[in-house]
């Protein structure tokens, strides 16, 4: 009997291939150009178009085992992960689908075989749920396949009224494709504890969902409504780690080969003797789904994707720090990761240096900000009053220092006092609250664009081009003409403006009618056609005939600014080395800008030689080619493909002579020389291991030339030079400053002892001791001290008690010559005054400084000395 996990993977890949389905590889975790969702949650997602029949592929089966993470986002499972026998944030789904071949019967009839004839499980161990209404899929299992009635488990809708809330509908996420399902259940039996699904008992672990079948009928819009897909089709997910568990004869996901070995690494690294700890669990779990998202280009940052990456490192790191980790442990578990899965997955080991530094770098920076939290914590509970932590803290503590509520809570524990969760909960709501209206602000149009025609762009070769309106939008959406002055967007058959896409900006320019012009000021894609938006300078009717002109200037700017960008990303990698790819683009009229993965700034020397190589790759003037061909071919040709971009089986090549190959839809300059001249202007840090370099090309970098020139002739005038020599003038300027510098503070200095000669006259008699009391205005605390040695050498014997207003603080000082100290102790005397002005000090019985933050206060505190001293002394 099959027993490993990578066996029972290749049994079912096999098996569906066996049954004509393409084995398609799995995708990246970064679902491609689907903003909708935050990560691959399902093996579905990479097959998303060709459900919805917006996209044709050249098979209508297929069948693959996707990595997925399920945490953020609608399938959120991170809270679980640890806790409970089988959940995961990372795990491998073994999925078939159907594109409009096959339905229900066949689904059902090939996941049966499967489970009870290649995997031999036993047909009484299993039992089924179906969609509440769904008579057919009932009617499929018990008929055609056999099932008792009573195991067939029919589950409704959780809410009354809310249809398809349901346990037996599956949908990707907020929108997009959805339907009923049907899920096969495993029984261990009796001994665990459980009961059948839809019972009260169902969230026992006796009863485990192994396999769900999808029956996809709809599109489900962001309004609610539920379009029906063109042809239904067939979705399904089987969790590679549940399966196997069952196929090795244990409970516990954690408990199967694959995770066996990364727990006991974990444990050895710990130094942890009890392998059942759930902390374990939960860092055998994160160490795969960060070093998976870390693989496919994810980076920890504060939003979106890199935020939830974040949050599951640091989790991680929490649960080894509650099993006493010692410094940074998490990255280490890269290694032992790469062992276990690096067969599957050899993008683990080609880029385990990578990972493991990327998650050391974030262990140090969350060690920081535990460091810097845990001060803050410790004043709030110096001041608490009751035993409970307020929500507003704790909110504070989490939004500037990162600081989770749960190691609030963890922490508070330990002291016997609470967190205000309700409190916190109120705050974090308010958050929410503001995120949403900021994020909404601006929205317009947009969500109401929504368009099944197809453009066909023509702007690779004409600035210009004949064309119909198929397709025109106003503010309240779909209409038949837009009026003279109104905002709108407008669809075209052909069209040379290029769409937003692959960083490249879309174009603007004018579409011309009989009666005028639509004035385009920037152009997007909405599914397969091309948004025109602009503002209507004229009545522009549905179905006419118009021409369209791109702004060619501003279009010549982007284009070599495109350009330039693969030049610039070959010449990082040149100078950098090969580990630099490419995390986003920007590439506008302006300017452009390069995200790229590298560890540390670049010196001024890198930066040089990288602008050096770019001007002297532009300058050979490579002729630019472009290529359609297929994936692989383009990869083998060395092409470089881009991070969380989706490539159809056709690609677009793009090569500039023997310097740069991209897979890229943009557009591009003919010769590189065309670029003239790229200046970089700014090079910065934007995420943990994530550089941005920005820059100018063509006329823009001979007006930042020009710009920067200027500024140095002012300069130069500034300190009445010229250019030339500038420079050591301006040395000159700064080594006068420092002399002067060095004047003022002697001079303050000669200042400071003369008050103190002048002082000493000012010194009255108590009982026979001297003692100089007096108030000092505008002296610096760290002067104080000079001034009382000095003093006391002129008293020879005495008491000094010297306050000073400072930039609105107060500092205090207290000296006593040792013959005196018997009697007064200079501690006690600074403190005596400190505390009427809100402060506290401290130092030797001759000697003792302090300071305090009520300056107002200093003539009381300094009135009190005397009648005090009269009476020590
Ligand atoms: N897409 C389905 C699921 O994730 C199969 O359960």
């Amino acid at each position: 009997m099959m027993k490993t996990s990578a066996e029972i993977r290749k049994a079912f890949l096999d098996f569906f291939a066996s049954k004509q389905h393409q084995i398609v590889s799995s995708s990246s975790l970064v679902p491609g150009n689907d903003a909708t969702l935050l990560f691959t949650n399902a093996g579905m997602v990479q097959f998303k178009d060709a459900f919805l029949g917006a996209e044709k592929r050249s098979y209508t089966r297929a069948t693959s085992s996707q990595r997925c993470v399920r945490a953020g986002g609608k399938h959120n499972d991170l809270e679980n992960v640890g806790y409970t026998a089988r959940h995961h944030t990372f795990f491998e789904m073994l999925g078939n689908f159907s594109f409009g071949d096959y339905f229900k019967e066949d689904a059902i009839g090939y996941a049966w075989n499967f489970l009870t004839e290649v995997l031999m499980l036993p047909k009484e161990k299993l039992l089924v749920t179906i969609y509440e209404t769904d008579d057919e899929a009932f009617d499929i299992w018990s008929k055609k396949i056999g099932i008792p009635a009573e195991k067939i488990i029919r589950i409704g809708d959780k809410t009354a009224g809310k249809k398809y809330e349901s346990d037996n509908f599956w949908s990707m996420g907020d929108t997009g494709p959805c339907g009923p399902c049907s899920e096969i259940f495993y029984d261990h039996g009796e001994h665990i504890w459980g009961g059948p699904p839809g019972s009260p008992e169902e969230d026992g672990d006796r009863f485990i969902e192994i396999w769900n079948l999808v029956f996809m009928q709809f599109n489900r819009h962001e309004d609610g409504t539920m379009e029906p897909l063109p042809k239904p089709a067939v979705d399904t997910g089987m969790g590679l780690e549940r399966i196997s568990a069952i196929m090795q004869n244990v409970h516990s996901n954690y408990e199967i080969d694959i995770f066996q070995g990364l727990i006991s690494d974990t444990a050895a690294l710990l130094s942890c003797d009890d392998l059942e700890n759930k902390s374990l669990r939960v860092i055998a779990d994160h160490i795969r789904s960060c070093s998976f998202l870390i693989a496919d280009g994810v980076m920890p940052s504060n939003e979106g994707r890199g935020y939830v990456l974040r949050r599951i490192i640091r989790r991680a790191i929490r649960h080894g720090h509650k099993l006493n980790a010692k410094g940074h442990f998490f990255h280490k578990l890269v290694a032992s990761l790469a062992q276990q899965m690096g067969e599957a997955y050899p993008e683990l080991v080609e880029q385990q240096a990578v990972i493991e530094k990327i998650l050391r770098i974030e262990e140090e920076q969350f060690g920081r900000t535990l460091d810097r939290g845990m001060l803050l914590l410790e004043d709030i509970l110096s001041n608490l009053q009751g035993d409970t932590i307020n929500g507003d803290d704790v909110f504070k503590l989490y939004d500037t220092y990162g600081f989770p509520a749960d190691l609030t809570a963890d922490i508070a524990r330990e002291r016997q006092l609470k967190i205000d969760q309700n409190g916190f909960d109120v705050a974090m709501g308010l958050q929410r609250e503001r995120a949403q209206q900021a994020s909404q602000f601006g929205t317009d149009y947009n969500e109401k664009l929504k368009s099944d025609k197809h453009t066909s762009f023509k702007g690779y070769t004409n600035n210009s081009f004949s064309a119909t309106v198929v397709e025109l939008f106003n503010s309240t959406g779909s209409v038949n003409e837009l009026q003279e002055g109104e905002q709108g967007v407008v669809v075209l058959d052909n069209t040379p403006f290029y769409a937003e896409s692959g960083g490249q900006v879309g174009d603007s320019g004018v579409i011309v009618t009989d009666a005028g012009v639509f004035e385009v000021q920037d152009t997007t894609k909405v599914g397969n056609a091309f948004a025109h938006k602009g503002i209507a300078k004229a009545k522009i009717q549905l179905n006419a005939r118009v021409k369209a002109e791109i702004d060619i200037e501003r279009r010549a700017s982007i284009v070599k600014n495109h350009t330039a960008t693969h030049i610039l990303h070959a010449a990082l990698r040149k100078v950098l080395g090969e580990h630099v790819t490419q995390k986003g683009s920007l590439v506008e009229a302006e300017k452009f800008r390069f995200d790229f993965s590298h560890f540390e700034a670049l010196t001024a020397n890198e930066l040089i030689e990288v602008e050096r190589l770019v001007n002297a790759e532009i300058r050979k003037n490579h002729q630019r080619d472009t290529q359609l061909m297929q994936i692989d071919e383009a990869k083998e040709k060395g092409a470089m493909a881009l991070f969380g971009e989706k490539y159809d089986d056709e690609v677009r090549v793009v090569t500039l002579g023997d310097f740069s190959v991209e897979l890229c839809g943009g557009v591009h300059v003919d010769r590189t020389g065309d670029i003239g001249l790229v200046k970089i202007i700014s090079e910065s840090g934007i995420a943990a291991g994530v550089r941005r370099i920005e820059a100018v090309s063509g006329e823009a970098a001979l007006a930042f030339i020009d710009a920067q020139a200027a500024k140095l002739s002012t300069i130069a005038s500034m300190v009445k030079s010229d250019v030339a020599s500038s420079v050591e003038k301006v040395e000159q300027v700064l080594s006068r400053t420092k002399q002067l510098e060095k004047e003022i503070a002697q001079l303050k200095q000669q200042l400071a002892a003369q008050a103190g000669s002048d002082l000493v006259s000012q010194a009255i008699e108590i009982n026979g001791t001297k003692v100089l009391i007096a108030e000092l205005d505008g002296v610096a605390s760290k002067d104080l001290r000079g001034m009382v040695d000095d003093l006391k050498v002129k008293i020879g014997s005495g008491i000094i008690a010297l306050s000073t207003a400072h930039e609105g603080k107060v500092g205090l000082i207290a000296g006593v010559t040792k013959d005196l100290t018997d009697k007064v102790k200079a501690g006690e005397l600074v403190n005596l005054i400190a505390q009427q002005v809100g402060g506290k000090g401290g130092g030797r019985p001759d000697m003792a400084q302090a300071g305090g933050s009520q300056p107002e206060n200093i003539p009381a505190a300094m009135a009190s000395v005397k009648p005090w001293l009269e009476s020590k002394l």
